[in-house]
C-alpha cells in the first residue's frame, strides 16, 4: 500500500468503531487515532469548569488519558462541546497530520471520511441499532463497576445520536463512497473480517 494510505472509520458510539480500527490497524501495521478522546478531553476540562474553546486551541497529550476520559458524563460533555465550530476548527489540523503520516492511518470518529479526510482511500461507516449499542456499552460500564442502568444508557446513546447527527457543523452521516458494515447481528470477528475485506477492495 502507498505511504500515507488512510483508512476513514465512522459511525455512532458503541457500534464496534473502536474495535474493528485497533483490529485494522493492528493487521495493516497502520497507527490509530481515536478521535472520540480529543472531544472528550475537552468535555472533561469543560467539566472542571474551563472555556471549552481555549481547552481545544491548548490540548496537551497528557489531558488525552483514556481511562479517565471512557465515562458517560465525559461522553455527553464531549457531543455538547462538539457541536461548537471553533472547536472542531481548532482539532482539524492534529487529525489531518495524523492521517498524512507516512506508514498509513485509521482515524475513526463521526466526521473523518466526510470532512476531516474526505480524500482518505478507504471509508467504513460502521452502525447498530440503537438497542444492541446501549446494550454492549451497559455491558462495558457494569464491568467497570458503573451504577448506570440499561435504561438510562440507552437514553444516553439516544440523546447523544441525535446531538451528533443533527448538529450543523460536520454531523455524523456517512460518506458517499463508505462502506457500511451493520454489526448488529455480527460477531466482532465476522465485523473485523468485513472491514479487512472492504479496506483491501480499495488498495
Ligand atoms: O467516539 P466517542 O464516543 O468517544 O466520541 C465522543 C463524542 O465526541 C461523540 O459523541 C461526538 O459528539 C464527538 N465526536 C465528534 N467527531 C469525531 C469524534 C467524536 O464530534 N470525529
Amino acid at each position: 500500500m502507498s505511504a500515507a494510505f488512510t483508512v476513514a472509520i465512522d459511525g455512532p458510539a458503541a457500534a464496534g468503531k473502536g474495535t474493528i480500527s485497533k483490529a485494522v490497524a493492528a493487521h495493516f501495521g497502520f497507527a490509530h487515532l481515536d478521535t472520540g478522546l480529543l472531544y472528550r478531553a475537552v468535555g472533561a476540562q469543560v467539566l472542571l469548569g474551563r472555556d471549552a474553546v481555549e481547552v481545544a486551541h491548548t490540548l496537551r497529550a497528557e489531558d488525552i488519558d483514556a481511562d479517565v476520559l471512557r465515562t458517560s458524563a465525559v461522553a455527553q460533555a464531549a457531543s455538547k462541546v462538539a457541536v461548537i465550530p471553533q472547536v472542531r476548527a481548532a482539532l482539524v489540523d492534529f487529525q489531518r497530520s495524523f492521517a498524512a503520516r507516512a506508514g498509513g492511518a485509521v482515524l475513526d470518529g463521526r466526521d473523518i471520511g466526510t470532512v476531516i479526510c474526505p480524500e482518505a482511500a478507504a471509508k467504513l461507516f460502521v452502525t447498530a441499532t440503537a438497542e444492541v449499542r446501549a446494550a454492549r456499552r451497559y455491558a462495558e460500564l457494569a464491568a467497570k463497576g458503573a451504577a448506570d442502568s440499561l435504561d438510562q444508557v440507552l437514553a444516553d446513546v439516544r440523546a447523544r445520536d441525535a446531538r451528533d447527527a443533527d448538529r450543523v457543523e460536520a454531523p455524523m452521516r456517512a460518506a458517499q463512497d463508505a462502506v457500511v458494515i451493520d454489526t448488529s447481528g455480527m460477531s466482532i470477528d465476522a465485523a473485523v473480517a468485513a472491514s479487512i475485506q472492504a479496506i483491501l477492495s480499495k488498495r
